[in-house]
């Protein structure tokens, strides 16, 4: 018998449950208990749908609810105002009403368009995340960041909008490609580090079993990651007290590599591989946090087949690294700003690295 886990995030009447270890072929019963209509559009993608669609709808038919499907391309350039627009058009097709909803299943790309389109169809529609890839079960599908890309860049149009429950089945992980597997695990490191020695240890220790996609170890690490970021998002929805903000650790250069190579390079998670080993280099030069941590992230990032190597030699571009970077300081008002490790499970906002370090590091280092 698997063990469900149900975390919650709190936002008062906007609360809701997040059921871990749950079998998609459940999500009936998981919708049922919240009252919602009886119209259902789920949106996914060919590949997706082909492991897990066909279960979902008999389930969802079974409980008498209407069920519609609409299948979104696949690609990080669909996640676009053209395909939302699309979708607008099945909803009217669909006649969806104020009480009926939107169920996302899919990875990353697929949560954030299907729940920007909730957010906005009828002024918001009932949302259900679903997530299949393990970063958007640890990481997008929590939290209620939706949005699309515009061409100038990622993520520039969207909206804070919760869902109304999600389910995760770390069962559906067994037909993630491995680089996907991967660039997921990159975030759980991550949230070892700013958060919880003991789920950093735990990766040191069973790192084997996760590898092997052992429901347990997974499921474990999963909900691990889940209670940190609920918590977060509990206390800093909207990413307006600093809180919310220690989980962009790893962020700062790892957005500056993807957007420099167009976001076409290094999947997401590889990226903030290199910015979290780069962020604590930084630190370690800063005499903030020992060597020692930093040797230690890199074994494990290493042992997971995350990339480590300095960035120069991997043939990124430096120059567009920095344009990058300071384009992010420009937004937020002039400081470019770091987050920084202490110690495992323990980390603070830096406003004040060094530029020179900052190249230092880039280009390798003392390395
Ligand atoms: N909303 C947020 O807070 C948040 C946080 C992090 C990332 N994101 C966004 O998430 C996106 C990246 O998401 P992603 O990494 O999940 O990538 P993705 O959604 O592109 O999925 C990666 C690939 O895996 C396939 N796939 C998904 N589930 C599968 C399964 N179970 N078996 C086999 N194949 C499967 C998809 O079809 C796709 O080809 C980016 O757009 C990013 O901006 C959002
Ligand atoms: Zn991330």
């Amino acid at each position: 018998m698997r063990k469900v886990e149900v975390i919650s995030v709190n936002l008062g009447r906007r609360s809701y449950p997040i059921h871990i270890g749950e079998r998609v072929s459940r999500i009936g019963k998981v919708i049922k208990e919240l009252g919602l209509g009886k119209k259902i559009l789920v949106i996914t993608n060919n590949k997706v749908f082909h492991y897990y669609g066909e279960t979902i709808k008999r389930d969802l038919e079974k409980r008498g609810y209407s069920v519609n499907i609409v299948k979104v391309p696949i690609g990080e350039k669909y996640k676009s105002i053209n395909q939302a627009i699309g979708l607008y058009e099945k909803c009217v097709n669909c006649k969806l009403e104020r009480n009926s909803t939107i169920l996302a299943l899919g990875g990353g790309v697929i949560n954030d368009l299907a729940g920007f389109v909730a957010a906005t169809y009828l002024r918001g529609i009932n949302f259900i995340a679903v997530p299949t890839t393990l970063l958007a079960q640890v990481d997008a599908s929590i939290g209620g960041k939706v949005g699309v890309d515009l061409p100038q860049a990622k993520n520039l149009v969207g909206s804070f909008y919760q869902p109304r429950a999600v389910l995760i089945d770390p069962e559906v992980l067994k037909t993630l490609p491995s680089r996907e597997m991967r660039t997921g695990m990159s975030e759980i490191v991550k949230y070892g580090i700013i958060r919880d020695k003991s789920l950093f240890e735990y990766l040191e220790k069973n790192l084997e079993r996760i590898k092997k996609l052992e429901t347990n170890a997974l499921q474990r690490v999963i909900v691990e990651s889940v209670r940190i970021k609920a918590k977060i998002v509990s206390q800093d929805e909207r990413e307006e007290k600093g809180e919310r903000e220690i989980l962009n650790f790893g962020h700062t250069i790892g957005h500056s590599i993807e957007a420099a190579e167009g976001y076409q390079g290094c999947r997401h998670g590889e990226a903030i591989s290199i910015g979290m080993l780069k962020a604590t280099e930084i630190a370690v030069a800063m005499h903030f946090c020992s060597p020692r941590l930093l040797l230690r992230m890199g074994e494990l990032l290493k042992r997971m087949r995350l990339p480590t190597k300095p960035l120069i030699k991997s043939g990124v571009d430096e120059g567009k690294i920095y344009k990058s970077l300071f384009l992010d300081k420009k937004k937020k008002g002039g400081k470019l700003r770091f987050i920084l490790p202490r110690r495992l499970g323990d980390v603070f906002i830096c406003e004040n690295v060094p530029f020179h370090l900052i190249r230092k590091v880039l280009q390798g280092g003392d390395k």
